[in-house]
């Protein structure tokens, strides 16, 4: 399904204001500012006009007509209004002819949660076509469709029943609140790998200028979430997929992070440069005979190159461990993800790249998960 952007302004008439923004999604938008939004915001200011709208093919342009109507003055936006839409007080009616108008009598959320013995995923399928959000649908008994929102629905749900995974389908993972756009070229961002975000986090505090190296960064979560929550850090994500990398780079750059982040295809420190102050990976780790026998979900749909850790499930830390010191700053923070059990090879093979206060992190179901430690001070 492509998406269309939308930019638009509503004017508040009681005080003159005029409101912008940016969707990707207008008729959900003007039903937020109707039923939702309207009922606080329009007491208040009496907003009931959409009065311009611009509809752009992609988000560049929708962010660059956003970043005009931030800039311009309001009587440039008066003027934009009035050259494109003469008749703006009727401008609502209009757009709901232009946006698709619901095509069918809509659909029942119970109805696709038995269909797919999933409530979540139904309201995850529905959020994702409609835009809508979880408060949206409190309370929505029927949900209405356009004919092409039906048909991607119908779609979906096809794939669903053939055990394709929800955030491969609909291309999208949530880490650490963030969205990640995922396809089948990179691993789903898990939530146990949220550890290693804070770890970082908190080594990072009252420090200047910080730079990170995340190793295997696939979809690029781990790098683009620390660029976000450590404003003062930059960083470099190595993969040794150029797939992966294609992706790691979209997300780095649909997150405001681009311009921070530079993203390296790489087999491990082979074509890495420079010295690093955190070193973050979170590499295969699982071993080749278990590989086969994973979830279908997982094994079909994850690439092999981010799950088969070599016979042992190791063979990715003992070629990074043995020559991390060559990019770790004195004082660096090093963390890794791992599979259950295997922290005591982990540590064994820290203690021998010279890590001290080597800790272990376990994750929600009480699994040895993660390991850190630090390269001493000079
Ligand atoms: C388990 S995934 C982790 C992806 C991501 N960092 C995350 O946490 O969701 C491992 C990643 O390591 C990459 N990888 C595998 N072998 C590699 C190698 N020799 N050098 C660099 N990256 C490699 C894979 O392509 C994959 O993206």
């Amino acid at each position: 399904m492509t998406k269309d952007f939308y930019v638009y302004m509503l004017s508040a008439k009681k005080n003159g204001t005029i409101y912008k923004g940016m969707t990707s999604d207008l008729l959900k938008r003007t039903c937020q500012h109707k039923n939702n939004i309207g009922s606080q915001f329009t007491k208040k200011y009496n907003v009931k006009n959409l009065v311009w709208y611009k509809q752009c093919g992609n988000w560049e342009d929708a962010v660059q007509w956003e970043k005009r109507l931030r800039r311009y003055s309001r009587q440039w936006k008066i003027n934009l209004i009035e050259e494109e839409n003469p008749q703006w007080n009727d401008l609502y009616a209009d757009l709901l002819d232009y946006t698709d108008k619901p095509c069918n009598d809509g659909v029942k959320l119970r109805e696709i949660s038995q269909k797919l013995n999933s409530p979540l995923e139904a309201r995850m399928f529905i959020k994702h076509i409609t835009n809508l959000t979880d408060s949206d649908l409190i309370g929505m008994d029927t949900i209405p469709l356009t004919q092409e929102q039906r048909e991607t629905l119908d779609d979906f749900i096809g794939q669903r029943l053939k055990g394709r995974p929800v955030s491969k389908i609909i291309g999208e993972k949530e880490f650490y609140g963030r969205v990640f756009h995922v396809t089948n070229d990179v691993l789903d961002p898990r939530p146990e790998t949220e550890q290693i975000i804070d770890e970082a986090i908190s080594f990072s505090k009252g420090k200047g200028a910080i730079r990170i190296l995340d190793l295997g960064t696939g979809s690029g979560c781990i790098l683009t979430t620390l660029l976000n929550e450590i404003p003062n850090a930059t960083g470099v994500g190595g993969d040794i997929s150029d797939a992966a990398l294609k992706i790691a780079q979209q997300n780095a750059q649909a997150l405001n992070v681009a311009d921070r982040a530079e993203f390296i295809q790489s087999n491990w420190f082979e074509s890495i440069e420079g010295s690093f102050d955190i070193i973050v990976t979170n590499p295969p780790y699982i071993e080749t005979r278990t590989v086969e026998k994973l979830d279908k979900d997982v094994r079909d749909y994850d690439p092999m190159i981010a799950l088969d850790g070599g016979k042992d499930g190791l063979t990715p830390y003992k070629v990074i461990l043995p020559q991390i010191r060559n990019h770790l700053n004195p004082a660096g923070l090093f963390m890794c993800e791992h599979g259950t059990g295997q922290s005591p090879d982990i540590e064994r093979l820290m203690e021998n790249a010279g890590f001290e206060m080597i800790r272990v992190h376990h994750d929600l179901a009480g699994h040895d998960r993660c390991v850190s430690g630090l390269i001493p001070q000079k």
